[in-house]
């Protein structure tokens, strides 16, 4: 009876864990995105949009699309083509989880 109710919480604790990995990743590797983005997913400059509490399926479609040429923008379809899945994954899981009303 015990074990039937820790398998769940062990599961829980394990998935928990892989998105703080998932999240962590994706702040390191935002520090190539900050100068536009801003540093907190605020985008510094009028013509960038912010990132911060983007949904996160969004933000991968776009970045898979600026990647593959579907989107094109100078400065996005450079940085994309550098990014694997597993960055465009991580990254969006970081944006999408900071606060939409930071500030730059
Ligand atoms: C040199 C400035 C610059 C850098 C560096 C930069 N971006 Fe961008 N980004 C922009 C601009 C400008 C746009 C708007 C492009 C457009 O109109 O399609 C944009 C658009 C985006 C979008 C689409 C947002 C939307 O609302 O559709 C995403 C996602 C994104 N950037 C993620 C990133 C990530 C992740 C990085 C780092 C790996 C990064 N950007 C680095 C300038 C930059």
């Amino acid at each position: 009876m015990k074990s039937a109710l820790l398998f769940p919480l062990q599961l829980l604790i394990c998935a928990s864990l892989a998105h703080t990995a998932e999240t962590d990743a994706g702040r390191a590797r935002s520090s190539q995105c900050a100068a536009c983005h801003g540093q907190n997913g605020i985008a510094t400059q009028p013509d960038t949009p912010n990132l911060a509490g983007q949904n996160e399926a969004y933000l991968i479609k776009a970045l898979k699309e600026y990647r593959s040429g579907v989107r094109r923008h100078e400065q996005m379809s450079v940085m994309a083509k550098g990014l694997s899945d597993k960055d465009i994954a991580s990254l969006a899981a970081y944006y999408s989880r900071l606060p939409a009303s930071g500030t730059p």
